[in-house]
């Protein structure tokens, strides 16, 4: 598919995302998240939920979160603007609570659509519910464990004619007022300097 045909495709699940009434969450939020970055990219990372900024301006990570994603990209030379960055739910729900599994399930043929035309050689989950979805989604639930145990491994699944690679990264969040979690992070972040 050519950057047109993709460009196209995902303006059209746009529009519908914007506006979606699937489940509850439409009605307390300001702004849908779509998702934004490079639609050519190897590299996706998938999030779990808009938090207040992101609700506030439709842009995914741009509140404290996204200022520590910002800052792991940077530290292994990746400019955000190189990779597409989008979350499993597409509002925000109240309070910054986790996503429900009748949220995730209304929520994610938006996000298989995306994977789907974006089609990255690597999906980098940011958080527990974003790794639990994606290990699923890519038949790997026996190897599902605790984040803690399988923060920063590769694991690599065939997908139709191509290896993906699935790397599960803790929610930088964690980040945000623990410095140790951010050297955590940092050093788990080191593998994409193999994969650009
Ligand atoms: N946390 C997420 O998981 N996603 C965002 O977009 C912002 C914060």
């Amino acid at each position: 598919m050519n950057f047109q045909e993709k460009q196209k495709l995902l303006e059209e699940i746009k529009r519908q995302v914007l506006g979606c009434k699937q489940c509850p969450l439409y009605l307390t939020r300001t702004n849908p998240v779509f998702g934004e970055g490079d639609i050519e990219s190897k590299i996706m990372f998938i999030g779990e939920a808009p938090g207040f900024n992101e609700d506030k301006q439709g842009v995914p990570f741009c509140g404290a979160a996204g200022k520590i994603l910002d800052e792991l990209l940077a530290s292994v030379g990746i400019k955000r603007s190189d990779v597409y960055i989008t979350n499993i739910l597409k509002c925000r729900p109240l309070e910054n609570r986790d996503p429900n599994p009748e949220e995730i399930s209304l929520c994610t043929p938006y996000l298989e659509r995306q994977i789907e035309i974006i089609n990255p050689k690597v999906i980098c989950s940011l958080g527990r519910y974003s790794m639990r979805y994606i290990f699923e989604k890519y038949g790997l639930k026996e190897k599902l464990e605790p984040i803690s145990k399988i923060h920063g491994m590769v694991f690599g699944v065939q997908n139709l004619f191509q290896e993906l690679k699935i790397i599960p990264f803790y929610h930088p969040a964690v980040a945000t007022y623990n410095p140790h979690m951010k050297e955590i992070l940092k050093r788990d972040f080191q593998i994409l300097k193999t994969i650009k």
